[in-house]
């Protein structure tokens, strides 16, 4: 019986946790989001993360961070979760200088620590608690961007460009989503060329536009000058 009991408990868990929200009223509910993903699929990070398997993860990772040569320099990881950053960096660019993952949720701050180490994880909104100009070298925001964020989505998906940009001295690495390539009430989409514009316009005329990954998902890098 308490197997039984367990495994209808596990079953309702999961049920659960595949409802998606249609938008966040702000980013810190988003973040509880992941709080209460974290609770429901103990024990299956990706799930939690919200990616099919690892190999889709580490597959977007080697899209954004093969865009900069991170020997020597600093990274900034903006909405870190599990640090599953961290420990791909660690196996394939360990001559980078230095590595912070940030992000808004407890419960995933928290699991980056456990997971990769305790000094290079903390809870903080760049919003909120701005960094300095250029105190990184190259910033990450990898799978963040992608639900409806606040009662103007695409200004406040811009503003967090904006900012991450401006703490960046090299630049930044990004991912976003296509339209018309899932069918989920909860994607907050955007046109690949129409944001590479945007980024021209209002970042840096030096932007790469990425769309190879043949998934929903793309990736921009913006550099702060020419690329070597
Ligand atoms: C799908 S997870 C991606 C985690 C990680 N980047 C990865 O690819 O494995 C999205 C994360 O972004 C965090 N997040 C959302 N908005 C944020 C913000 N403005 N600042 C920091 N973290 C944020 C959420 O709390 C969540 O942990």
């Amino acid at each position: 019986m308490p197997g039984l009991l367990s495994r209808w408990l596990e079953k309702a868990q999961k049920k659960m946790a595949l409802h998606k929200p249609k938008s966040f009223p702000t980013h810190h509910h988003y973040a509880a989001f992941f709080d209460a993903r974290d609770i429901l699929f103990k024990g299956d990070d990706m799930a939690i993360l919200e990616y099919p398997d690892q190999k889709t993860q580490e597959e977007i990772f080697h899209h954004v961070v093969s865009k900069f040569d991170l020997q020597g320099n600093s990274i900034l990881d903006v909405g870190c979760g599990l640090g599953y950053l961290k420990g791909y960096l660690d196996r394939h660019y360990p001559d980078y200088a230095s590595y912070l993952g940030i992000d808004l949720s407890d419960h995933m701050v928290a699991g980056a620590q456990e997971r990769f180490g305790k000094g290079c994880f903390i809870k903080r909104d760049i919003l909120v608690d701005p960094f300095f100009e250029n105190q990184f070298d190259i910033s990450f925001l990898i799978s963040v961007l992608g639900y409806p964020v606040g009662p103007d989505p695409e200004a406040y998906m811009k503003g967090l460009l904006k900012e991450l940009f401006r703490i960046s001295g090299c630049g930044i690495g990004f991912t976003h989503l296509a339209p018309h390539r899932r069918e989920e009430p909860s994607d907050f989409t955007y046109d690949p060329q129409a944001l590479k514009e945007w980024c021209c316009q209002v970042l840096s005329p030096h932007v790469v536009l990425d769309d190879t990954l043949g998934q929903v998902t793309y990736v921009i890098a913006v550099y702060k000058g020419i690329p070597t």
